[in-house]
This record gives C-alpha cells, sequence and structure tokens, in this order.
C-alpha cells in the first residue's frame, strides 16, 4: 500500500490543511490524527505541547508515512524542531507558509496575526514575517474563545459573532491590509472573522501554501504517489468521535471512515 502523509492536529483544525493537501494532491493518501480529548493546546505550556505532539507522531509512525504536516501553529512554534529531530522524514510546520502567504499578499506592510495564547505569546510569527521582510509591522492578537467554539461546531452563532467582534474588532483602527488566521481552526469561522474585520483585509490562511510545501517536497525527493485508484484516507481522534466526524464531513464534503483512538499515553523516553 502506498505511504501516507501523516497530518495532526489538536482537534478539527488541520481538516483545513488536510483538504487543501487532498485538492492539491489527489493521488496522496492521508493519515489524520485529531487529539480532540486534550484540546485545546493554545493556553498549555511548550512542555506539554510538545510531549502531547511526540505522542502523536510515535502513535503515527506505525502507518509508515513519508512525510509530517505539523498542521497545527501551536504545535508548530512548541515543537516543529523536536519532531524534526525525533524522526528521518520531512516534517512541515505551518507558520512559515503562512508568513509567506501573507508577505505574498500584503501591499501596505502591515499585517495582522491572530491565534491561540500559545502560537502568539511564542512570537514565531514576527520572527518568520520578519525573516522574510525585517520591515513588516505586525499586530498580533491571541483569541482564546475560538478554538472551543469550532471544536463545538458552533460556526456561525450569535455567540460566535460576539466572541470575534469582540476579540478582534479592535483590529480594524489599524491600518493592516491582511490578517493571518494563525491558527488552522479559524478558518471555519472566516465568514465571521471576514465580517468583523470588513471586506478589505485579505484573510490569510496557511493551508495552500503548507499543501503547495508538501508538494514541493514530495516532487524534489521524487515520492509523489502515482497510484490510478483515488486513495483510503484514514481519520483518527482521541474525543468524542460523532462531533468530530460531522464536522469532518462538513468540512471536506465527504464520507469519512473513523476509528476513534481509545487514548493510552504512550511512554515517552
Ligand atoms: N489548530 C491549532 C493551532 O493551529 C489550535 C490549537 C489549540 O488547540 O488551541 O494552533
Amino acid at each position: 500500500m502506498q505511504q501516507p502523509i501523516a497530518i495532526l492536529d489538536s482537534g478539527v483544525g488541520g481538516l483545513t490543511v488536510a483538504r487543501e493537501v487532498m485538492r492539491q494532491l489527489p493521488r496522496e493518501r492521508i493519515v489524520y490524527f485529531g487529539d480532540t480529548a486534550r484540546a485545546p493546546y493554545g493556553p498549555r505550556d511548550p512542555e506539554e505541547v510538545t510531549r502531547f505532539t511526540r505522542e502523536i507522531v510515535d502513535y503515527l509512525i506505525q502507518f509508515r508515512p513519508k512525510m509530517i504536516v505539523i498542521a497545527c501553529n501551536t504545535a508548530t512554534a512548541f515543537a516543529l524542531e523536536d519532531i524534526r529531530a525525533r524522526v528521518n522524514i520531512p516534517v512541515v510546520g505551518v507558520i512559515k507558509p503562512g508568513a509567506r502567504a501573507a508577505i505574498g499578499r500584503t501591499l501596505t506592510g502591515c499585517i495582522g496575526v491572530i491565534g491561540t495564547e500559545g502560537t502568539i505569546n511564542s512570537g514565531a510569527y514576527e520572527d518568520a514575517l520578519r525573516e522574510i521582510s525585517p520591515h513588516v509591522h505586525v499586530i498580533s492578537e491571541a483569541c482564546p474563545l475560538f478554538v472551543p467554539l469550532v471544536e463545538k461546531g458552533n460556526f456561525r452563532s450569535f455567540e460566535t459573532y460576539e466572541a470575534i467582534r469582540r476579540s478582534i474588532g479592535h483590529l480594524r483602527k489599524f491600518p493592516m491590509d491582511s490578517l493571518i488566521l494563525g491558527c488552522t481552526h479559524y478558518p471555519f469561522l472566516a465568514e465571521v472573522i471576514q465580517e468583523v474585520i470588513g471586506p478589505n483585509i485579505n484573510l490569510i490562511s496557511s493551508a495552500e501554501e503548507t499543501a503547495r510545501e508538501v508538494s514541493t517536497i514530495l516532487q524534489d525527493q521524487e515520492r509523489m504517489s502515482r497510484g490510478e485508484v483515488l486513495p483510503v484516507h484514514q481519520f483518527f481522534c482521541s474525543g468524542d468521535p460523532k462531533l468530530f466526524k460531522s464536522i469532518a464531513q462538513q468540512w471536506l464534503g465527504e464520507q469519512i471512515e473513523l476509528t476513534p483512538v481509545v487514548w493510552q499515553v504512550p511512554k515517552i523516553g
């Protein structure tokens, strides 16, 4: 059987990246893990997020993936280098691709970033943006209310609108032209975010650019799948499988097979 691409997140957020990988690389097989039992990762400390990410990678390694995509900004900020040092396959994060996409779109050089507390406090986006364009002006805001809303499938309610308005309404006063959705859960809320922030701001999700990076690596390594038959993807989650499945089906627009994981924390060491 062809080797899959392993994609992981704290929950359903990484599906925004998985969908783009499926669109750009329809022949690639995906094995997805959402750690829904332990989401959100945003308020957790870096050591804990790193430990959780290691545990998921240790779980996914049994499928002999040819690549790992850390489709979670918080885990990318804290654990990307750690995971790269532990496995001998390419590991792709979502922060540099997101930063590249934003720099490619901005005309004013003033970019907003919203993400979890962990991602925003790490300063990883500022670093990634300034590495590409040293004089870029960055405005960052942590939005801890967003991930729990998405995990509940609450994308467009009044409660969601109010949470978004209170969290980012004040960003309208800045002269930015692009806003990075620095959490892979946020594309689920894109409609309401756009409504609150105004129609002239480009919303930047790292999904497309991350999928492009996956594609480039596979091409460079001559590891693209060439099968004629469309692949069967596998989805795993550590929490409530019903909710995960219904959100995944809405987002991916297809029936998915889901295996709930009885999450026994593996020994690390
Ligand atoms: N999708 C994760 C991210 O991109 C959400 C983290 C969380 O669970 O708080 O950061």
